[in-house]
This record gives C-alpha cells, sequence and structure tokens, in this order.
C-alpha cells in the first residue's frame, strides 16, 4: 500500500471513539479510582463512556455497581473464551443508593456510561493469561470485540482498566493504540517513589511493543502522552516523601503531567460504596480535579 493510499484509509476508517488506558506495573496506583471518576465525570458531561474491567480483582465493576451478576450473565471473561460477544456482555453502570440488598432496586443507573463487567465468581477468572495465550496468540480479541460493537452502538470514549501487570491481559488493551484510533496509555501514580520508578519501565514496554514487527505493520504504537498525579499533597496531607515525588513528577513529566487529583478520604469510600467519587461526593476536591482532568483531555462541558 502506498503511503498516500495508506493516509486515505486511516481517515476513512478512523474509529469513532477514543481510547484511554490507564496502565502501570504497580499495585495499588489509583488505576481504578482514576477509570471510573473519569468515566463518570464524562457521562455526566453527557459523552457516551464504555469502560473496560481488565483486572481479575474486578474493582471498577464493583465500582461501577455491577458487583451482582445475574444466574447466565456473560462477563469479559466469557468474551476471552470467545463463548459471549463483547457486545452481548455490556451493561449499564450503577451506584449504590440503598447500603442492603443486592436487587436491581438498591442501584441508581448512571446515564452514558456502561461497562463490560468482570464477574469475581466466574471459574476461569483467575486463568484469564492462560486462556488468551491457549486462543493461539488471539491478542485482538478486544479491538475486534470494539470494533464489532462500534457498528451497533455510539460510544465517544473507552476508559480501560488493566491490572497491575503488562501480561497478555493488558498488551490486548495497548494494541488497540493504532494509527486509526486516538488516544492514549495515562499512567495514573500516588505520589511515591514506586511508580514514578514504574514511570520508566512503562515507557520501556511501550517502545518494546511499538518495534515489534507484527505490531508495526498493523501501525500499532501505544504512547504514553500523559501522566495522573493522584492522592497528591495538599495543606492537610502529605509526608516529606509525597511532596518530593510531586515536585519530580512535575520536573520529570511537566508538559505531560495533567492536572493533579489530591487526595482527600473521601476517595477512599468508592468501594465500600460501590459508587464512583463524582456522585459519592459530587462537590469534593477529587471530584472538581477529574472534571479538570477531563476537561485537558478534551472533554469539555457541553
Ligand atoms: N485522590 C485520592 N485520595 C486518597 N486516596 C486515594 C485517591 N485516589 C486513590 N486513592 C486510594 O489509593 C488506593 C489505590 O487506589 P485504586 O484501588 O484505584 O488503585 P489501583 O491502581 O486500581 O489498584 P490495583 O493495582 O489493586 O488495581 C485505594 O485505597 C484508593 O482509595
Ligand atoms: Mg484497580
Amino acid at each position: 500500500m502506498t503511503s498516500t493510499l495508506a493516509k486515505t484509509r486511516a481517515q476513512n476508517v478512523r474509529r469513532a471513539y477514543k481510547v484511554f488506558i490507564f496502565a502501570l506495573k504497580a499495585g495499588g496506583t489509583a488505576k481504578t479510582s482514576t477509570t471510573t471518576a473519569l468515566a463518570v465525570q464524562l457521562g455526566l458531561r453527557g459523552y457516551r463512556v464504555l469502560v473496560i474491567d481488565l483486572d481479575p480483582q474486578c474493582n471498577a465493576t464493583r465500582v461501577l455497581g455491577r458487583r451482582v451478576f445475574k444466574p447466565g450473565q456473560k462477563s469479559l471473561t466469557d468474551v476471552m473464551a470467545d463463548k459471549a460477544q463483547l457486545k452481548d456482555i455490556i451493561v449499564q453502570a450503577r451506584y449504590r443508593t440503598d447500603p442492603d440488598g443486592d436487587s436491581d432496586d438498591s442501584f441508581t443507573e448512571i446515564p452514558n456510561v456502561w461497562i463490560a463487567p468482570g464477574d469475581l465468581d466466574h471459574p476461569d477468572i483467575d486463568d484469564a493469561e492462560r486462556i488468551l495465550n491457549a486462543e493461539d496468540g488471539n491478542v485482538f480479541w478486544l479491538k475486534d470485540g470494539l470494533d464489532d460493537l462500534a457498528e451497533e452502538f455510539d460510544v465517544d470514549v473507552v476508559l480501560i482498566d488493566p491490572p497491575a501487570t503488562y501480561g497478555r491481559l493488558t498488551v490486548t488493551a495497548l494494541v488497540l493504540l493504532d494509527e486509526e484510533t486516538e488516544g492514549a496509555v495515562i499512567p495514573p501514580v500516588l505520589c511515591t517513589y514506586k511508580e514514578a520508578d514504574a514511570l520508566v519501565r512503562l515507557e520501556k514496554k511501550l517502545k518494546e511493543i511499538s518495534e515489534r514487527r507484527m505490531y508495526q505493520r498493523r501501525g500499532i504504537r501505544p504512547q504514553m502522552k500523559y501522566v495522573m498525579a493522584c492522592a497528591a499533597p495538599t495543606a492537610s496531607f502529605g509526608t516529606e516523601e509525597h511532596w518530593e515525588t510531586f515536585n519530580e513528577l512535575k520536573e520529570e513529566y511537566g508538559d505531560i503531567l495533567l492536572p493533579p487529583v489530591h487526595w482527600s478520604g473521601v476517595a477512599t469510600k468508592i468501594y465500600r460504596n460501590e459508587c464512583a467519587v463524582p456522585i459519592l461526593s459530587p462537590n469534593s476536591r477529587p471530584s472538581q480535579d477529574y472534571a479538570k482532568v477531563a476537561t485537558a483531555l478534551g472533554f469539555p462541558q457541553r
């Protein structure tokens, strides 16, 4: 294909949805907090959002009110094993309104936000990597599923919550970022050295993927275009270590550092309450901060 033809093709088939992947090989760095808060924030602004919960911990599924599965309801593990299609497992995101009970009455749906949920009780939930590896190199199951879904369902943005590893699960998300798809890898860090160090490794991993010939041929080039500082220190919260790392992040990644999301006790309550932070506490500092992040990512209030 000549470069002119390739360009025409890219323009014609450019995907309608953007993809943001909150990946970092470090546990507990606000990947799920960020995915769920931004999903709800964007939904409140009228954008149509799809969350993909790739983490076998299924925490995004919990925060978005979908922990309880109905008999026979399929999850992402079934899609990976080719026993269901992505478009058939999508459900509306919700938040808990009644502290007791697991019936639909205990939850309220969130307009514009959907989730491809993970089922913590699925017998194969911990075998996802093995299933994907056995699927004869099917690293494109998610990409194919999203393309298929997009034919019937309008989505403005896909937000992905991966596990804290760079195994096959995360790679199936990273390969979504090809030349026809606008988006980025956005690692969230909690302003301590452990995660700051992990950023360097993430960049190496992305380079490694971009240099693989099979991905090059397909125009796959995942890039870390932004960094998020989460639980950033405030006047009343933060040790010397937090401040030191926060300042280092500003120095090192200043041009791609998104507006910081400051520390707040309310951010820690999303799991217990099964409710993302912009609904749990709309006027809290993290909610306001995530609103700024949404704008910085190109999704202004409209
Ligand atoms: N702005 C914030 N203020 C205070 N605590 C926060 C903030 N953001 C996240 N946290 C806390 O940091 C911890 C890790 O957050 P989270 O569960 O989102 O991380 P994760 O990267 O998804 O973790 P895992 O690697 O287990 O999937 C949680 O206890 C969460 O409540
Ligand atoms: Mg998580």
